[in-house]
């Protein structure tokens, strides 16, 4: 029996919810073998006194049945999972090192939101900014598929996550710890669990700007990001349709009852132009612009139906990377980027 040998056992243990094993999440701090004695010992920081339990059983269940193993005893340190707020386990917490957070968030599915969260990162980065980029949406990441990245992010010495890295940006997702494939079936408190946990355990290091991709909807899961991290402003997307904007409504009240900032409304495939010129307004006309106006929100920019945008999307190379003189929709971005910068300007 080797200490090797037990940690390369313990691979088989997986951080309940994710597919990453113990081992390489860096919880196993020392193995110590002595005859007819094995001792491990874990750190792990969680608030969630069942994660520490489940990893305990199986890590017996996998070292128990091994051949002249002896007396297995497991240890395992539980921290806290860290906050800013030291001492308060409620309440929001700025996160260390990052000076701005800015939530795109939606009341209805499938109106733009990662397009428009991948694409203002992008040029505010091209402004000159330390940007970073998280997708929260547990049920449907989309931030690993928009940026072309699938690595698995690394831990570090605190157990903290390393933010994968394109374009200049730092990236993190749930998608780049769940197995393809494979859907998450976290509901309810466990999901909100899972979330704040995730938040809360990424290196971001020193950014000026993190854009955080909000799942859509107005449920637990928004409200518990916002109530999370301190959220610098909120950024609602919608397309000028009827039953986007009853829900962009939705959720510019909510935001407003917890009282997190409202930046404004992009209101997105706002028309299609054919090659003549001609505008085609496939949701309805001007939508976002009349919401915004009725609900007193800054109309932060409308963002047209383009063929590029939906194409790099698709493979990783977002909009906002294209020069914005040649393309409509990298331009808007580009401006929504200095409005940004104007409304929440870093020192
Ligand atoms: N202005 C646009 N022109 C063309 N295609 C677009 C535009 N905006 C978004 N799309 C495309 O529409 C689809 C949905 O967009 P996106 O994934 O950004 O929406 P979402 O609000 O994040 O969706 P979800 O609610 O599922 O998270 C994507 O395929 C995207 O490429
Ligand atoms: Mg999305």
């Amino acid at each position: 029996m080797t200490p090797d040998f037990i940690r390369e056992a313990l691979r088989q243990v997986r951080y309940p919810g994710f597919s990453r094993d113990i081992v390489s999440f860096g919880l196993v701090k020392d193995v110590k073998c002595e005859p007819g004695l094995v001792t491990v010992h874990l750190e792990i920081a969680t608030r969630d006194a069942k994660i520490p339990e489940q990893i305990f059983q199986e890590c017996h269940a996998i070292l128990d049945p091994l051949p002249d193993i002896g007396t297995v005893k497991i240890e395992i340190d539980v921290k806290d999972a860290p906050t800013a707020a030291a001492g308060s386990t409620v309440g929001k917490s700025s996160i260390p090192g990052v000076k701005r957070i800015i939530a795109v968030a939606s009341g209805k599915g499938g109106v733009g939101k990662s397009t428009v969260a991948a694409n203002l990162a992008v040029a505010l980065a091209a402004s000159g900014a330390k940007v970073g980029l998280c997708d929260c949406d547990l049920y449907g990441p989309s931030v690993a598929q928009m940026f072309g990245v699938n690595e698995r992010p690394m831990a570090n010495e605190q157990d903290e996550i390393i933010p994968l890295e394109a374009h200049g940006l730092k990236l993190m997702s749930m998608g780049f710890l769940l197995e393809d494939r494979s859907p998450v079936i976290v509901r309810g408190p466990m999901a909100t669990r899972y979330t704040q946990q995730f938040l809360r355990q990424v290196a971001w290091e020193d950014l000026d700007y993190l854009v955080l991709d909000l799942p859509p909807g107005t449920g637990d899961i928004q409200l518990t990001i916002v109530q999370t991290v301190s959220v610098d402003g909120t950024i609602i997307v919608t397309t000028p349709q009827e039953v986007a904007l009853i829900d962009a409504r939705k959720a510019v009240s909510m935001f407003e009852k917890v009282n997190v900032p409202i930046l404004g409304l992009i209101e997105n495939m706002a028309w299609f132009e054919c090659d003549a010129g001609k505008k085609y307004f496939i949701f309805g006309k001007e939508g976002g612009l009349r919401e915004a106006a009725d609900m007193n929100v800054p109309l932060l920019g409308q963002i047209p139906i383009d063929m590029e945008t939906r194409e790099r999307g698709d493979s990783g190379a977002p909009v906002a990377l294209v020069n914005p003189s040649k393309n409509k929709v990298s331009a808007v971005f580009h401006e929504l980027a200095a409005t940004i910068r104007a409304k929440l300007p870093v020192f």
